[in-house]
């Protein structure tokens, strides 16, 4: 069985940090939760739990907010890029990466003697290279891809964490949204927005504005509980050393399983430019729930609204990335009234960067999730639109 260096020493289950963008923490501690796992400590951009080479398995499986699920390998101190090569020598990195493998190194560097955290990432490449050289009288390949073994190095003044990046390419990336469109929304934060709405696959989902399709489909995924990570087929700890294949087939096959065909509700996406809706259905079939979305070229204020209850959810330009302000101001007073007209009875969320053009929609919000699009902090909006005979259907 694999084991880390601490695991080596008698130390036991090792330390694992999952990074996530920022906010999504509060969403993160609850999947790690539901999952089994402690909450061992927690940043604005990460989680820390605990576990085995085999439980980086499930959680880079089943995580739908999580960005990397990194494995602590070894901590040690470092003043210099001389102590750092020293002490990675020490690592056995032998027992982890194939002679005739590819690694990549990536690091997140704080330290004083260093500039260029590019220089970093060398010392570490030499250092795994040499030390595996001389252990094996050949050396690996590395470069910058990180489709196959990735060593993470945090090092924070003296104090260096070495990782192991299990993810590889990170939980963002489906392998799904084939045709990505304007301004998508990353997959995991989808997932973190419907998390805090609270659907969980019983009531209708209604998504006008749907772009590429990303909250639909990952409102679908969720719905029919199939594993967020289940169509990737390449994650980084499949390239480490000892590798339990036959655990982790065993583990795809059981998720298989577990996940249900059909839905008890209605999931409805629609957009106004009919080459995002055909890119939407692209993904969705991509990611095998074409079946269950309902697609269709519309204007929002057009969209299908059926009876009974559920969420609505729209993601419109905020005029960051695409849209001028001034048009925006009468697409979020136009959201207003489809709420206030054809939505009665359900939940209505807004996902949006700009706040003022939010206040165009003329209802109060009551709630307000705050978010990070990148670097662009956002707010998840949700408006109680109360039951009231309804026109339009
Ligand atoms: C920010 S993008 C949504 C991105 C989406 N969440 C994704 O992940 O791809 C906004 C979308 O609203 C659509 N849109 C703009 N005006 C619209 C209107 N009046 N009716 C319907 N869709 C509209 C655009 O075509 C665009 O696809």
């Amino acid at each position: 069985m694999y084991q880390t260096e601490k695991e080596n020493r008698g130390v036991g289950k090792s330390r694992i940090l999952i990074t996530c963008a920022k906010g999504i923490t509060p969403f993160l501690k609850e999947e790690l939760l539901h999952l089994g796992f402690p909450v061992l400590a927690e940043t604005v951009a990460g989680i820390a739990t605990g576990g085995t080479i085999e439980d980086t398995f499930r959680l880079n499986l089943f995580l739908r907010t999580g960005h990397r699920v990194l494995l602590l390998l070894k901590e040690f101190t470092a003043p210099d890029a001389d102590a750092l090569y020293q002490e990675m020598s020490k690592i056995a990195w032998e027992n982890y990466i194939r002679e005739d493998g590819y690694f990549c190194v990536t690091s997140s560097v704080d330290n004083p003697s260093i500039r260029d955290s590019r220089y970093v990432n060398v010392k570490c490449k030499d250092a795994i290279v040499d030390r595996i050289r001389e252990k094996r009288g050949k050396r690996p390949d590395s470069g910058p891809d990180q489709d196959r073994v990735v060593v993470n190095l945090y090092w924070k003044g003296d104090s260096c964490s070495v990782y192991f990046d299990t993810s590889g390419e990170p939980l963002s990336r489906r392998g799904y949204r084939k045709i990505p469109m304007t301004a998508p929304m990353q997959e995991t934060l989808a997932a973190a927005v419907i998390q805090a709405t609270g659907w969980n696959g019983t009531s209708h989902f209604i998504n006008p504005m749907c772009g590429s399709g990303t909250l639909a489909i990952e409102a679908a995924l969720a719905g029919v509980n199939r594993a967020a990570g289940i169509l990737r087929n390449n994650f980084g700890f499949m390239h480490l050393k000892g590798f339990r294949e036959s655990l982790w087939n065993d583990l795809r096959a059981q998720v298989k399983k577990e996940a249900k065909k059909t839905l008890n509700c209605r999931i409805i996406a629609t957009d106004i430019r009919k080459n995002a809706v055909e890119a939407a259905k692209k993904n969705a079939a991509t990611a095998g729930v074409e079946h269950l979305i309902e697609f269709a070229v519309c204007d929002y204020s057009e969209t299908t609204v059926p009876d009974e209850r559920g969420i609505v959810i729209l993601n419109p330009e905020y005029g960051e990335r695409m849209g001028k302000i001034s048009e925006l101001e009468n697409v979020y007073k136009g959201i207003g009234d489809f709420f206030k007209q054809k939505c009665r009875g359900y939940t209505g969320y807004i996902f949006t960067g700009n706040l003022d053009l939010a206040k165009k929609v003329g209802l109060r919000a009551k709630r307000r999730v705050p978010f990070f699009n990148g670097p662009i902090e956002c707010r998840l909006l949700e408006y109680e639109l109360y039951e009231g005979s309804r026109k339009n259907k």
